[in-house]
């Protein structure tokens, strides 16, 4: 059986890190029984580029056609004009829509070697372990009317916020059901003291949860939301909140981490693959960081994550998901960092190749013990 991977690498950094990341998918490929077929595509700046449009018609149709996607980043200064027509981040926000990968997953652990990386206390981190769900297909990133446009005394500009039962109830049960496979607590994030799609959004949750009675349930406003996740992070397991709220969130929650450049996410939608599951989406939580493109320095491990979620999520290959993310917990217990993981002692900074390169010898190596 061959399954289709439809490899995006994009701008900036996306190259070099998904680069490492299909290099550990290949070595995967090659020791278990399914054949991973991967084809690549361009997208973002580097397509407009080249074809004049971030996201192109043959390379839509080729993620129409795959298993399930793995994709670097998008966009850079090149083309940072906000007045363009034509962006690269439309690609991200079309190839989400067209696909309808309706559920972004976006897990944040503790790694208790990492967590002088992050800037937050340890005895506030030590432990965390949370999953944030963000509604990916709907809301103010898709609303219509959305424009800048010249009003008789000045210039104007309209977004829409809005959301259907439908779209509110698919990304909340799915939080559901994962939640019941965790610690069994979900918190569902609008701003029902003002907007209205999030009153509706509240409505819905509150009724769907009398349906997981055995999942402890609460409601909180985002904005002590944004508190609450910095200051008691271990109270949280499974959060579901809407399109921009899960923007927002999903950075401020990096910090939990350490670094973005170890969080990987998936987007999933209700559409099964030829292996049977979810069609699936999947990249780094970081941007393209063009600041340090080209220069050997970004931090592969969230993209090599994201390719152990592509094979738990789109294919049911759970082992070697699990094989993988040990293989990246054992070279940064051996003390391996990239530059945004704040050294110490018994540290070692190594490139974005060498930190790849360490996480699949760390596999082949495993591999033969376990023969
Ligand atoms: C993300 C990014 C994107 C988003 C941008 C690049 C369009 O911030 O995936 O979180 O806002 O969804
Ligand atoms: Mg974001």
């Amino acid at each position: 059986m061959a399954y289709k991977i439809l490899v995006l690498k994009g701008d900036g950094i996306g190259p070099e890190v998904v680069g490492e990341a299909l290099q550990v998918l290949k070595i995967i490929g090659r020791r278990s029984a399914v054949d991973l077929e991967f084809k690549e595509g361009m997208i973002g700046g580097h397509a407009l580029d080249t074809a004049g449009t971030p996201l192109p018609d043959e390379v839509l149709k080729h993620a129409q056609d795959s298993d399930a996607i793995l994709l670097g980043a998008v966009g850079g200064p090149k083309w940072d004009k906000p007045n363009a027509e034509k962006r690269p981040e439309q690609a991200l926000l079309g190839l989400r829509k067209a696909l309808g990968l309706f559920a972004n997953v976006r897990p944040v652990k503790t790694v208790r070697e990492l967590m002088a990386a992050s800037p937050l206390k340890p005895e506030v981190i030590a432990g965390v372990d949370v999953v944030i769900i963000r509604e990916l297909t709907g809301g103010i990133y898709y609303g219509k009317p959305s424009e800048k446009r010249t009003a008789k005394d000045g210039r104007e500009a309209v977004d829409t916020c809005f959301y259907t039962e439908a779209e509110i109830t698919r990304v909340l049960k799915f939080g559901f059901e994962l939640a019941r496979e965790r610690r069994k607590k979900l918190t569902s994030v609008d701003k029902a003291n003002v907007l209205a799609t999030s009153r509706l959004w509240r409505e819905i949750a509150t009724e769907l949860s009398a349906q997981f009675k055995d999942v402890a349930f609460e409601n909180q406003l985002v904005d002590s939301m944004a508190m609450h996740l910095i200051r008691r992070p271990k109270d949280f397991d499974v959060v579901v909140t809407e399109n921009m709220f899960g923007d927002i969130l999903t950075d401020e929650a990096s910090v939990l981490a350490g670094s973005m450049g170890l969080l990987p996410s998936a987007s999933l939608g209700e559409e099964l693959n030829s292996a049977g599951f979810r069609v699936g989406l999947y990249e780094p939580i970081h941007g393209s960081a063009p600041e340090i493109a080209g220069r050997d320095e970004a931090n592969p491990l969230a993209a090599i994550l994201s390719a152990a979620m592509l094979l738990e999520h789109s294919l049911g290959m759970r082992s070697e998901a699990e094989l993988i993310s040990q293989a990246v917990d054992s070279v940064v217990r051996d003390g391996y960092r990239t530059r945004d993981l704040h050294g110490g002692t018994g540290t070692q900074i190594v490139g974005c190749k060498a930190m790849g390169r360490l996480v699949r010898e760390k596999i082949e190596s495993s591999e033969s013990e376990g023969e």
